[in-house]
């Protein structure tokens, strides 16, 4: 015989007081009321990690160290090419003079380039003729030595003349004639090409020291007519 359908009794819980099918759990349960809980977000992924970044710091900072360190060296080093006085300084065809003719300054390489004449200098000096450049640089004390054209000396017009002190050179080869300089100017090597253009090689260690002999130091030039 089947149990009566209680009424729920007050201050007794409501699941207590179902049918008797009920509590033996043979008739449908009850609906529970569910809340929907918010599930919190997954914690996101670094894109870089910890230990990677902790040492590529290190690995720069100590890139960076070793830069300041040996870096001025190797840029010392490191080979270029020198332009101006201390290289090769080529002078064209253009530029040379005439035979006997004026001086020509070459500021770039920081010389006077004369052409001489061959034969007997004014000066006693022999001379095959040819190029030759003289360093303008004073042998006394580095005063920089004008061409000065119209300055008589010893019956001649034209000598290199220094400002400073005086020493006067020849414009037949730079050879020292009065003055306290201790010897003639210097001169540089020089390279002759096959269009007629030079190469001077300039710079205090290509420099020969001035002499007497300076005017047999000058170079013949391809394709002129000497004497
Ligand atoms: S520096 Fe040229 S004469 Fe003294």
């Amino acid at each position: 015989m089947e149990e009566e359908e209680k009424t729920p009794e007050l201050g007794v819980a409501p699941e207590a007081t179902g049918t008797v099918a009920q509590r033996r759990g043979l008739g449908p349960r009850p609906q529970e009321v569910t809340t929907p809980v918010a599930t919190p977000a997954a914690p996101r992924k670094p894109l870089v990690s910890r230990r990677v970044f902790v040492l590529g710091g290190f690995w720069s900072a100590l890139g960076l160290a070793l830069l300041g360190i040996f870096g001025p060296q190797l840029d010392f080093l490191y080979p270029r090419k020198v332009r101006g006085f201390g290289g090769p300084v080529p002078v064209s065809k253009e530029n040379i003079p005439e035979p006997g003719g004026e001086p020509v300054r070459i500021f770039e390489g920081r010389f006077w380039l004369v052409h001489l004449q061959p034969g007997i200098t004014p000066n006693g000096e022999e001379t095959q003729g040819g190029v030759l450049a003289l360093w303008w640089k004073c042998p006394h004390l580095g005063c920089t030595v004008p061409w000065r054209p119209d300055f008589s000396f010893l019956g001649r017009k034209g000598w290199f003349r220094c400002p400073c002190h005086g020493s006067t050179y020849t414009r037949e080869g730079g050879v020292l004639v009065f003055g306290p300089a201790p010897r003639s100017l210097d001169t540089f090597p020089i390279e002759v090409r096959e269009d007629g253009s030079i190469v001077v090689l300039t710079g205090p260690d290509k420099a020969k020291l001035g002499g007497k002999d300076n005017p047999s130091r000058a170079v013949r030039l391809p394709g002129v007519q000497y004497g």
